[in-house]
């Protein structure tokens, strides 16, 4: 089994998308190891996306990730990065799959609802961000 980090996005926890994207992911076959709203402080957004510092939509997305509650969470799921990439679909909800999360979910390319983690490296950087491994062996065990 593998894991990956998913976050699903301020702009999907606000409108109240949360659930419906949750059981999506859930009816696709994931499981949930870990779960919490999280606030993200600006410090934390620009850590997080500091590959992306150089692009010109940076300010955008550190805004955007600070403006309101996120979900992040651990999923587990055999070869659980690129079947979350799937799932989820194109970074542009325009482009993405018909049934994809961000096709049915997102608003936009900047507002598109859910981060996926894109190799197993940074999976495990990404739950480092939000989860103690304790934690979720504490729960799994
Ligand atoms: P995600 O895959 O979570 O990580 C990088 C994010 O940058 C991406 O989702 C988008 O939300 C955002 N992003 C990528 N391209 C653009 C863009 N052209 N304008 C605004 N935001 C973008």
């Amino acid at each position: 089994m593998n894991r990956t980090l998913a976050i699903i996005k301020p702009d999907a926890v606000a409108s109240g998308k949360a659930g419906k994207i949750l059981a999506h992911l859930e009816n696709a076959g994931f499981t949930v190891r870990a779960l919490r709203l999280a606030r993200l402080t600006e410090a934390q957004a620009g850590e997080f996306y500091a590959v992306h510092a150089e692009r010109p939509f940076y300010g955008e997305l550190v805004e955007f990730m600070t403006s309101g509650p996120c979900m992040p969470m651990i999923l587990e799921a055999e070869g659980a990065v690129p079947k979350l990439r799937e799932v989820i679909g194109a970074t542009d909800p325009a482009e993405a799959a018909e049934g994809t999360v961000r096709r049915l979910y997102a608003e936009s390319k900047g507002r598109n609802a859910i981060h996926a983690s894109d190799s197993d490296e940074n999976a495990a950087r990404e739950a480092g961000f939000f989860f103690a491994e304790a934690d979720v062996l504490a729960i799994h065990a």
